[in-house]
This record gives C-alpha cells, structure tokens and sequence, in this order.
C-alpha cells in the first residue's frame, strides 16, 4: 500500500460521517430490509446467490441484542416469502456474545431454528481474535445438537486457522479483516495467503464444503486449480465475494458454472462496516482527497 493510502487509511476515523458514508455507498445495499431484497433479486436474476448480513455489531444492550435478532427473523420471513435464493450471516456480538454466552447462544438457536424451519443456511461471521474460541465453540455445540444449516468462517491470518479446521465441515475461508498482534497473526501478505492455501487444502481433503471469500487473483486461481484437481462439482464449494466489490470478476466465475455467493449487508449501523471496507479499497486515498477537495471547492 502507497505512503499516502496508508496515511489515510489511519486518518479514516477523522473523516466526515456523511464522506464516510458516501464513499461505502457501493458496498452496503442501504438502509432498510427493502433495499437488501432489491438488490438480492438482482444478483438472483444475474445468477449470483446471496448471503445477507443486518448491520450491526458489539452491542451495549440486551435490547438492542433482542432487537438485531429480531431483524434477522424478518429477513429470513422475507428470504423464504420473495423466494430469494439467499442465507444470512451473523455476527455474535451484534446477538450479545459480550453481553453473555447463554443470551447469545439462545438467540443463535432460534435464529438458526427458524432458518431450518425456512430451508435457510446460517453463517457466523468471524470477529477480531477475542472471540474466535467462543464462536467456534458455540458452531460446534449447535452442530454437536443436529443443527445442520449452521457454518462458520476461518480467518487464514490467524496462525491457529490451520489446526482449528480439522473436523469443520461448513466452512468460509476468507484472510481476516481484523487487525491482530503479530504473535497469533501472520503480518506479511504472502505468509496469509500460503495460510489460506495449506487451509483450503485441508479443508477440501477432509471433505468439507468451502466458501472461498477472497478478491485476490492468486488465491482465486489456486482454488479453481485445487478444485479442479480433486474434479469437484461446482455444488461441492463455492466462490463468495463482498457487494461492490471486483463484481465483473464474479460474473466470470458465473459464466464458468462456478457458484458465487454476494455478501449483502444492510441497516443503519453502517459505520463500523464502511470503515473495514474503505480500509481495503486500493484507491482509498484518491477517493477521500477528491471527496474532501470537492466539498471544499463547494465552499
Ligand atoms: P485483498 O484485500 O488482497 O484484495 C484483493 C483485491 O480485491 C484488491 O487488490 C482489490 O483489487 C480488491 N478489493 C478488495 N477489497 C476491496 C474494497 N473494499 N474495495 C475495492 N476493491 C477491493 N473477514 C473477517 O474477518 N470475518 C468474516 O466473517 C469475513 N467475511 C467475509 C465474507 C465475504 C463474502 C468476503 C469476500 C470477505 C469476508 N471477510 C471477512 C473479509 C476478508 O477477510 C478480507 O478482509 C477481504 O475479503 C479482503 O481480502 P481479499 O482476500 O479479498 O484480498
């Protein structure tokens, strides 16, 4: 990443709310259960599949955990009502995993109970490393109990992923977001993607269904070469990818008959997510110097 990327990607928590928002626009469906269904049926009629995340995570409050699975329990009335070909993922601590263990696993149940009900999959979004043991251990106990539409996610950044995907069966493997000390985290680029390959690798010689979740050309290219190789159907893993994110490249994998699933995310707890994403943006910086020097000339 170039000086001036970097520089800004530090300075992303001084930038306006409303440049923030204006700049993560591509990567969010929008505010409201509506938008994520429009913009599903669309990938849907593109023959993309969706997964869809209610924004919102780390919450302070009982009631605020109650409410985000209650928002979750609309979008899989919806998914199954429009007939949308779409899961949804969730992130514990949006369902209280700092509040409790218990509240959250409760919440979790039913969320999963009422998506088995719909003939809808879960997955459980990977968080920063304070949380990795309790997700896969709630993954665990919910699979341990017949709950067969439940995945989870493996971050190849973590040294640990490796040896954590022994006997996982539904997994998205994707590098990490979070920032992570070096001594449980690799910090060179090419170190987390040989971590993704050896876990790929592992993952589809045990026998586990993938989601391969990367932008990045080289891995994509060494999973197709792995897939090949072990001749997997295309039902046997998929290829999953952020919205506004290298979506020509999706509609390649489409057209080969690779499945490709599209995270959507929607809500009005934008923030936290925009940040990540405008992070990782390669032209983030000459996106903010634009934005900012055209609200100036606006002056
Ligand atoms: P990399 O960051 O190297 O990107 C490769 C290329 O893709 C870039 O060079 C650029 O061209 C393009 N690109 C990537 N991000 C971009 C952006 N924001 N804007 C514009 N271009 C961009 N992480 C996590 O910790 N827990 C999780 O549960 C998930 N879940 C998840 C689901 C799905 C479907 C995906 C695709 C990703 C995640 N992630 C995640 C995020 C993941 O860990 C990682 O941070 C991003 O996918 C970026 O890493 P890449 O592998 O794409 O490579």
């Amino acid at each position: 990443m170039a000086l001036l990327d970097r520089a800004i990607v530090r300075l992303l928590p001084a930038v306006p709310r409303d440049v923030v928002r204006r700049l993560a626009a591509p990567y969010i469906a929008g505010p409201s259960l509506e938008d994520a269904v429009r913009v599903v049926r669309r990938l849907n009629a593109e023959g993309k599949l969706a997964t869809i995340d209610v924004l919102g995570e780390e919450v302070r409050s009982v009631e605020a955990a109650r409410e985000l699975a209650r928002a979750y329990h609309q979008v899989l009335a919806r998914i199954e009502r429009e007939r949308l070909d779409a899961s949804v993922s969730v992130k514990l601590t949006g369902l209280g995993l700092e509040l409790g263990y218990d509240l959250c696993r409760e919440q979790l149940e039913q969320v999963v109970e009422d998506a088995r009900v719909r003939g809808i999959f879960v997955r459980i979004d990977m968080e920063s490393s304070a949380f990795t043991d309790a997700t896969l251990r709630l993954y665990r106990e919910l699979r341990a109990a017949g709950r067969e539409n439940l995945g989870v996610v493996l971050q190849a950044r973590l040294r640990r992923t490796l040896a954590d995907a022994a006997g996982l069966d539904n997994v998205r493997l994707c590098k990490g977001i979070y920032l992570e000390p070096r001594e449980i985290a690799y910090d060179d680029e090419e170190e987390v993607r040989e971590s993704f390959r050896a876990t790929l690798r592992a993952l589809l010689d045990q026998g586990s269904y993938v989601a391969v979740a990367t932008h990045d050309e080289a891995l994509i290219a060494d999973a197709l070469a792995q897939v090949r190789e072990r001749g997997l159907s295309p039902e046997a893993y998929e290829f999953q990818m952020l919205l506004g994110v290298r979506s020509a490249r999706g509609e390649e994998l489409v057209r080969a008959g690779h499945r490709l699933r599209v995270y959507v995310p929607f809500g009005t707890e934008w923030y936290a997510y925009s940040v990540r994403r405008l992070q990782e943006n390669p032209r983030i910086a000459g996106h903010v110097a634009g934005d900012v020097l055209r609200r100036l000339a606006r002056r």
